[in-house]
């Protein structure tokens, strides 16, 4: 994929590896469009404001950007929210409810929301966001998790269903990211500007590989074919130890 030349949109780029890459495309000579709630956070990028939780302000902020981006060509799910879950205690559906409404949800609807434009420019790169939680999962993020793995998922189709429209369909699949907070989580968590040399690396080969996977991601991503799937999920079940009362 060229990353040079292109009017890309990350939803969910004011913060994290959505600004991490949104900075690279840039620096690399790409027009940079980020969205998400708090567009205040960043100041060195054109902005706009989308929860992408809300129908109209899907619509409305995708109405403002292409009458300003009628070559907008690149468009990147990343909003997603990380929350940990006691299933214990059933005050937890409300993180659960939150979670599937931005991660998985919130990107079928900024997917849904650019599609007839993106198929109309004949070609063009929708790059969506997983997590190798979603192919091995952290037991104290169950809904994440699931989210995650939905979007996997979705990708799948969607880049089946858009075969011979010039719409390639890429999926992110980070490994723990040091973003967010994920540090005091796992101490064991990528630098953010690593991680992006990966991915920049990975993104811009020719073919563009149906996932971009960097190597910390792999334990995670090929678990259940590796046979390392059991004890590592038993070693991630330890950080439940760590949730109140426990
Ligand atoms: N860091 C990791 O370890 C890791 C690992 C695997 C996958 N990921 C995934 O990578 C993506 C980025 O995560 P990050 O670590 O960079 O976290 P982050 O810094 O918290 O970034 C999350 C982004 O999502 C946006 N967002 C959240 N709720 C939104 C909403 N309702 N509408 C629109 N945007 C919303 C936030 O923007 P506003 O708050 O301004 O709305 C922010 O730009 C997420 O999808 C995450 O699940 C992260």
């Amino acid at each position: 994929m060229d990353i040079s030349n292109r009017t890309v949109l990350i939803v969910g780029g004011t913060s994290g590896i959505g600004l991490g890459l949104a900075r690279r495309f840039a620096a690399a000579g790409s027009t940079v469009i980020i969205a998400g709630r708090d567009t205040s956070k960043v100041d060195d990028l054109e902005t706009a404001q989308m929860d992408v939780t809300d129908p109209d302000s899907v619509l409305r902020a995708r109405d403002r950007i292409l009458n300003a981006h009628p070559g907008l060509d690149v468009l990147v799910t990343m909003s997603g929210v990380m929350l940990m879950e006691d299933l214990r205690d059933p005050a937890h559906f409300s993180a659960a409810e939150s979670t599937i409404a931005v991660n998985l949800l919130g990107t079928i609807r900024v997917i849904d929301a650019f599609i007839p434009h993106l198929i109309g420019l004949g070609g063009a790169d929708i790059i969506t966001v997983s997590s190798g939680i979603g192919f091995l999962p952290f037991p104290i993020m169950p809904t994440y998790g699931a989210s995650k793995a939905g979007v996997h998922a979705y990708t799948e189709a969607l880049r089946a269903q858009l075969t011979g429209t010039g719409v390639a369909v890429t999926e992110l699949v980070p490994p723990a990211v040091a973003t967010a907070g994920q540090e005091k989580v796992n101490p064991a968590a990528l630098p953010l500007d690593r991680y992006l040399d990966e991915v920049t690396g990975l993104i811009t080969q020719t073919p563009t590989p149906n996932e971009i996977v960097v190597q910390a991601a792999l334990r995670l991503r090929w678990a259940e074919r590796d046979g390392t799937y059991a004890s590592l999920l038993g070693a991630r079940s330890q950080a439940l130890n760590t949730l109140p009362g426990r």
